[in-house]
């Protein structure tokens, strides 16, 4: 079995996690640390998941239920039904899942590869596959705006937007190395519920929520030229306002503001939660290696777990 060809990548969203569910642009980038998914027939009808994928503390507990309903809505996407030939999925990889990282749409995406290839030939497209994530994701969150399952398939530095239609989608150029530290708050937060939660406010004043989206828009377009440019400092203080929108939207907290302080203080020229928020990610932008690892070392002391990465 190929287990190679079923990876899918994590992702961390360096702008526009949640204005991105309302068709803003957002910029997302794919880390090198993916999920994989051995998938074997059985001889007896039935579904038998093993998960070896490595976690944060309680994380797998926390989404066992939704992770139930996002495999079984992948599955019969694709036509399989273990309930007439039986399955068993074994998932894992060195993605270590934690909320924020896109764990959910690596584990979807990479089910739907270990079915293209099961038969020994990959006889899914690249989009059928991002589809079938696609339509994994929903039960992870109800109504996700595509932008984990398309990191997790495509990879890359990608600029991302939903539309009425299917997404739109492109990789950003850039001419330096982007050096990140991310680290965890150790909270698992549920995305349905943030998610949920901003579209209650929304409704409830529609004229504040598009005042942060009219900002975050200028915000966004500017971070795109200063990508391609590659300014690092500029880029690092447009992370930073899109920290400041996050908390206007609610779904900042205090773990999360503590660390982007403490990154900010260890040298990082910038940094934001990054994904649902009310726990999970953080991520700031280090210009050099020198200051990504003291950037590191600061959050070593204030978060469970601390992790590095490059975009090159
Ligand atoms: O926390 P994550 O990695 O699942 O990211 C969710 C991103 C949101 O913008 C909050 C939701 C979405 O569907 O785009």
């Amino acid at each position: 079995f190929p287990i190679d060809q079923t990876r899918a990548f994590g992702k961390l969203i360096l702008f526009g996690e949640h204005l991105v569910v309302y068709k803003a642009p957002a910029i997302v980038g794919a880390i090198s640390a993916y999920t994989d998914c051995k998938l074997e027939y059985l001889d007896e009808p039935g579904l038998e998941v093993v998960d070896n994928r490595p976690a944060v503390p309680h994380y797998k507990e926390e989404k066992k239920d939704e992770g139930d309903v996002a495999i079984g809505l992948t599955l019969s996407h694709l036509g399989v039904d273990p309930s007439i030939r039986g399955v068993r999925l074994i998932f894992g990889g060195d993605l270590c899942c934690a909320s924020g990282i896109g764990a959910s749409a690596a584990q979807v995406v990479s089910l739907a590869r270990a079915i293209s290839v099961s038969n020994g030939t990959r006889s899914l497209t690249e989009d059928e596959i991002n589809a079938a994530g696609y339509e994994g994701e929903k039960g992870y969150h109800g109504t996700p705006s595509g932008i984990d399952n398309t990191a997790a398939t495509f990879g890359g530095l990608l600029r991302f937007r939903r539309t009425d239609g299917p997404p739109v989608f492109e990789k950003v150029k850039f001419p330096s190395a982007i050096r990140i530290v991310y680290a965890s708050t150790g909270i698992t937060a549920s995305t349905t519920k943030v998610v949920g939660d901003v579209r209650s406010r929304k409704e409830a004043d529609e004229a504040w929520f598009a005042n942060i989206m009219d900002r975050y828009t200028s915000l966004v377009g500017e971070a795109e030229k200063v990508l391609e440019a590659g300014d690092m400092n500029r880029l690092g203080e447009l992370m930073d306002a899109n920290h400041g929108l996050l908390q206007e939207l609610t779904v900042s907290c205090k773990e999360l503001d503590d660390l982007v302080v403490a990154a900010r203080a260890a040298g990082a020229v910038g940094a934001k939660m990054s994904g649902t928020g009310r726990g999970g990610l953080m991520m700031a932008l280090t210009p050099t290696e020198e200051v990504q690892n003291s950037v590191a070392a600061a959050l070593e002391k204030l978060a469970p777990q601390v992790w590095k990465t490059t975009f090159a």
